[in-house]
């Protein structure tokens, strides 16, 4: 594997919300480069880190980079919606934080065998676990034309989603479409005024959409924090970082509704339902990296950071 390269985003913010303490169980669901693990086993002592990636090989660089804390450090290949059992699996009933880093790492990006960019040639794979489930060339040669179209639409919020379907659907009965410069020329020349220099790649949203399809991450994120959230103990916090707005709107309305407690409708005059709300919502708005890190790190210009902390 080439050197793991991810600059970790908004270290600061992340302590300043995660708050970890000297003895806690913290669990980082996204472990990456194992940047945000390392700042927190640095920051205390006699906490325990689980660290869980469905990259294998995010796995294998973070085993490196957190050799010196092995033995506070156990380190899974599973999806962080799966926290819950690899806890169980551990003898660990409840964690003092929960970190989510959503998206892809740098180094999943930048390595042009894994095909997640239009930028390198490559088989158009996109999978985070290269291990298992349909590649996104499988998706874009198998799923019917009413399905790219919503796929484009939904997740890139593409607006010529059913042009560029139809365009796919008519190449594809000639040859197969494999390599990621195949997929990005034909969305290049499916789009009106596509072929013009632009400041963003035609194909970018495109590339989004069945990065996020292939690898269920609205649905990940989704039950991930449900998940989180029923792990903490009072006190404890869910920090999650996210990169788009559909994460991010994910994040936002899942926290609105467990902060609320109450579910009755409106019209009933007193609560029947006697739900209480079991988290705070720590950053009212979205919390943004500063000026002098995007000017240090592009990536962390689109991140947005909401935390919550455990109440019952
Ligand atoms: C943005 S990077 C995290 C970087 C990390 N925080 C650091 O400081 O180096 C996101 C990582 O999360 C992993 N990932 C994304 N979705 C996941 C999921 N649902 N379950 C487990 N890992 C996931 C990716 O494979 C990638 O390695």
């Amino acid at each position: 594997m080439a050197a793991f390269s991810h600059l970790s985003v908004m270290p600061n913010e992340v302590l300043h919300w995660l708050q970890p303490k000297n003895g806690g169980i913290y669990l980082d669901g996204t472990l990456g480069g194992a940047g945000h693990s390392r700042l927190i086993l640095e920051n205390t002592t006699d906490s325990q880190l689980i660290g869980l990636d469905r990259d294998p090989e995010a796995l294998e660089a973070a085993t490196a980079t957190l050799e010196e804390f092995s033995g506070r450090v156990s380190l899974h290949h599973a999806t962080f919606d799966q926290a819950g059992n690899i806890l169980q699996g551990l003898g660990i009933e409840f964690l003092d934080g929960f970190l989510l880093d959503l998206g892809v790492s740098s180094h999943q990006l930048d390595t042009p065998g894994r095909g997640f960019s239009f930028q390198q040639d490559a088989p158009l794979d996109m999978r985070m676990n290269p291990l298992s489930g349909e590649t996104a060339a499988d998706v874009v040669n198998l799923a019917d034309e009413v399905d790219l179209a919503r796929i484009f639409f939904e997740y890139g919020e593409e607006r010529y989603s059913r042009r560029i379907a139809r365009k796919i659907v008519k190449r594809r009965e000639e040859r197969a479409i494999e390599r990621t410069s195949d997929l990005a020329r034909l969305v290049r020349d499916a789009i009106p005024g596509g072929q013009k220099p632009s400041r963003i790649h035609p194909a970018t949203r495109v590339f989004q959409a069945l990065r996020i399809y292939v690898n269920d991450e609205l649905g990940q994120v989704a039950r991930g924090v449900d998940v989180g959230i029923n792990l903490l103990r009072p006190g404890g916090r869910l920090v999650v970082i996210s990169f788009h707005s559909l994460e991010d709107r994910i994040v936002k309305h899942l926290f609105r509704d467990r902060a609320r407690g109450c579910v009755c409708p409106p019209r009933l005059p007193v609560c029947q339902c006697h739900q209480s709300p079991d988290i705070k919502i720590l950053t009212r708005k979205g919390i943004k990296a500063a000026e002098d890190e995007v000017a240090k790190n592009p990536r962390s210009r689109s991140a947005i950071l909401r935390a919550v902390e455990r109440l019952t």
